[in-house]
């Protein structure tokens, strides 16, 4: 399984654009459309999604009805099993029938109670919804095993009918889980799937804040995650500036393809500084990775990778991340000189030039081009239609396919770098890339 993610600091720089026309190039390059299980592209952007749209295939749920399912079902019971527990031992504890070896998980629950986040909890929603608020009302009055048994404390426990919770708690379990299936939709005509929005998420103020949380982002992780797995290539498009909302993941994926928009000066600075944004991100994530300082949601997260695939394959993921650059919107490919200057020199006044100067890769120039800019219609799909600028996607695809391909690094001259990439466009419009993928060249 390999996670892309497309990044470009902001919304109109060909982030959507390019995601597809890349899922679109891979697809091919794995030559199987038989199988669905091949290649998804992810829009996630919770602003503005946009995919579903342009290719007009619309998945039965959405990521709004994911995000109302995590909120309302998933998260709610979730907090109800941990609360269920904790009321079991209190319980336990109050009727004396617990042993000098339960202590250490008293103590635990006790921890939990206090410290669980109820924010989002919908104590209305339930016939006793009242009395877990009490119950959480007195946090501050409970700090050792003995002031549970204290008379209002113990009075307000009997009055939670346990039973009643462990009965709303069963009959909600099994639709608790958002189904991973009704939000892929396959497209048949490309041979891919997708999943993501119709509806800005964010637009709605709760949701705004819940993606805040990282209870709630953690499970949001966890379906994202769980779409991952099922697919061999996932090519992400990834919201401007929400990069945050997921960094855990953003830090752990294979490969990161920037969006350089050269087309102005300033979409130049932006581009560079987001490139230079992430580094940062991602240094500390390491950092604390291999320090074993990570925490939360970030350390939850690794946690789970590492028993997925095993301390070593995730420890070498971290380490050799992959970043690369796609020039989009370029008019000649001189253009492109004055921005490879602009970020070594960038680089290395923080720096960190000597180590990024080989690691970062130059996989791809995309011109500035009418056909692209034909908007919100399926000429953005061009793929397979425009000869010339199927090549040049191709060769942003095989970076991500073929290991052993070379790509210039920014520790490349300029006119190297130039030369390659515009000699990219004049290749074959053959099977190279079938060929890369099933391994024959
Ligand atoms: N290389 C290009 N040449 C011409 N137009 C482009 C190019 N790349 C993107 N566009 C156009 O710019 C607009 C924004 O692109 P889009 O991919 O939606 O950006 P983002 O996803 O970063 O917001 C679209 O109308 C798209 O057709
Ligand atoms: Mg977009």
């Amino acid at each position: 399984m390999a996670i892309i993610s497309i990044i470009g600091h902001k919304g109109g720089v060909g982030k959507t654009t390019l995601s597809i026309n890349i899922a679109a190039a891979l697809t091919q390059a794995l030559n199987q459309k038989q199988s669905n299980n091949q290649v998804c592209l992810f829009d996630l952007d919770l602003r503005l999604p946009t995919i579903t749209g342009i290719l007009n295939s619309h998945p039965k749920k959405t990521f709004f009805d994911l995000f109302e399912t995590l909120a309302n079902q998933t998260y709610q019971i979730d907090l109800l099993q941990t609360l269920y527990s904790i009321l079991i031992r209190f319980k336990r504890h109050v009727n004396g029938d617990t042993t000098f070896d339960d202590r250490p998980q008293l103590q635990k629950s006790i921890a939990v109670y206090k410290n669980m986040n109820i924010e989002l909890f919908n104590f209305s929603q339930y016939e006793f919804g009242n009395q877990l608020h009490e119950l959480f009302l007195n946090r501050g009055v409970i700090h050792r095993p003995s002031d549970i048994k204290k008379k209002a404390f113990n009075d307000l426990l009997n009055r939670i009918d346990i039973d009643r919770v462990k009965k709303v708690m069963r009959d909600n379990e099994e639709n608790a889980r958002p189904e991973i299936n009704e939000y892929i939709s396959y497209i048949e005509e490309y041979g891919f799937s997708i999943l993501g929005g119709e509806v800005p998420i964010l637009g709605k103020k709760s949701h705004r804040n819940r993606i805040n949380e990282p209870e709630f982002l953690a499970l949001f992780l966890e379906f994202i995650h769980g779409v991952c797995e099922k697919f061999d290539h996932v090519v992400l498009d990834t919201p401007a500036g929400g990069v945050n909302h997921v960094s855990s993941l953003m830090n752990t994926i294979d490969q990161v393809l920037f969006v350089f928009d050269i087309s102005n000066n300033i979409a130049v600075k932006g581009s560079i500084d987001a490139l230079h944004t992430f580094i940062d991100y991602y240094e500390d994530f390491y950092k604390n990775y291999t320090q074993g300082l990570l925490t939360g949601l970030d350390k939850s997260y690794v946690d789970k990778l590492i028993t997925e695939r095993g301390e070593k394959a995730v420890t070498q993921a971290l380490a050799n991340k992959k970043m690369s650059i796609i020039f989009n919107r370029c008019k000649k490919t001189k253009e492109i000189s004055p921005c490879l200057d602009q970020l070594r020199e960038y680089l290395e006044t923080l720096d960190q030039y000597e180590e990024y100067k080989d690691r970062i890769r130059l996989v791809g120039l995309m011109p500035d081009h009418k056909i692209i800019n034909i908007t919100n219609n399926r000429g953005t799909v061009f793929y397979g239609k425009d000869k010339t600028l199927s090549n040049r996607i191709n060769t942003i695809a095989r970076s991500i396919l073929n290991e052993d391909v070379v790509y210039p690094t920014l520790a490349y001259s300029n006119s190297e770098i130039q030369t390659y990439l515009e000699k990219q466009s004049h290749m074959g419009f053959s099977n190279t890339l079938n060929r890369i993928a099933s391994g024959l060249s």
